[in-house]
């Protein structure tokens, strides 16, 4: 394979969202920074927005591994549910028997999330490809983000979702959770420089020993055509290696990058 001719333990360019290949851009940075600092802080509601493959789900992650015991998680990766189903998610996500009855479930939530306070834990809920959401459950979202005790939140959301979710929430129906969402942060794409530092940060973590390097052209290449979406850099740079290993060279060059373009684009020559 030609990720151990290169030397790597695994394929450097995967496309699932795994952490430890987590490269900090400075949006990166300033996106966990916004997370956690939202969550100490309980600020109640945090929106995360980004392009298609920009990182999101890698960072969710992340955020998770900086959370210590004290906090106690929630995940809903796929909320094409119903409201009725996403509020059962939440509660097995957080160990809590639920039942067929909504109203029921709510309550065994607030009484969790009340107990928790007292023990001074604290709850996030992170909702993953939140711009599929329905008014519906943007409603239950907000329902739940409404348990509080006198004096304090009892539970943190994050919304994590693309550009679409920012529209769906300018909405004049949605006005009363947009009011509660107080941090925000758009995360965009990689610049050319950190493209670069991307490629050699992911060969890296992959256990690369320096071969094979990416030419500047090829680097510039690679930015280009995947438009700074890490995404479609790792789809772009698994094929440039593939082809490296091909003809067998130490380095890619913007020829190879363009070969492995056309390759992805299904043109095949
Ligand atoms: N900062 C980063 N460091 C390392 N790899 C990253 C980074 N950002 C994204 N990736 C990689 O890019 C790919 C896409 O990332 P991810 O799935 O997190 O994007 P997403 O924003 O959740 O996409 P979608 O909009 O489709 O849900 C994954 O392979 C992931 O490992
Ligand atoms: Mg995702």
């Amino acid at each position: 394979m030609y990720y151990e001719y290169y030397g790597f333990a695994e394929p450097p360019f995967s496309l699932t969202p795994d952490p430890k290949y987590l490269f900090f851009s400075e949006q990166h940075r300033e996106a966990l920074d916004h997370l956690v600092f939202g969550v100490r802080e309980r600020k109640g509601f945090i929106q995360i927005t980004g392009e298609v493959g920009a990182g999101k789900t890698t960072l969710c992650r992340a955020f998770f591994n900086e959370l210590d015991d004290h906090w106690l998680t929630a995940l809903v990766l796929n909320p094409m549910l119903s409201a009725d189903e996403l509020i059962r998610v939440i509660l097995r996500e957080l160990r809590i028997a639920d039942t067929t009855d909504r109203v029921e479930n709510f309550d065994r939530l607030n009484q969790f999330l009340l107990a928790k306070t007292r023990e001074h834990r604290d709850v996030v809920l992170v909702i993953d490809e939140a711009q599929t959401l329905t008014a519906e459950m943007l409603e239950q979202v907000r329902l739940i983000s409404n348990l509080e005790t006198d004096n304090q939140k009892l539970i943190q959301i994050v919304l994590l979702g693309q550009p679409e979710l920012r529209d769906k929430l300018e909405s004049p129906d949605l006005r009363q959770l947009r009011q509660r969402i107080t941090i925000r942060y758009h995360l965009g794409p990689l610049s050319a420089a950190e493209t670069r530092r991307y490629l050699e940060h992911r060969m890296s973590v992959a256990g690369g020993r320096g071969t094979p390097q990416f030419g500047d052209g090829a680097v510039r290449a690679i930015h280009g055509y995947a438009g700074g979406i890490p995404r479609m850099i790792n789809a772009v740079a698994d094929k440039a290696l593939l082809a490296g290993f091909v003809f067998k060279t130490a380095t890619i060059t913007k020829q190879l990058v363009r070969l492995a373009a056309q390759e992805l684009e299904g043109h095949f020559e």
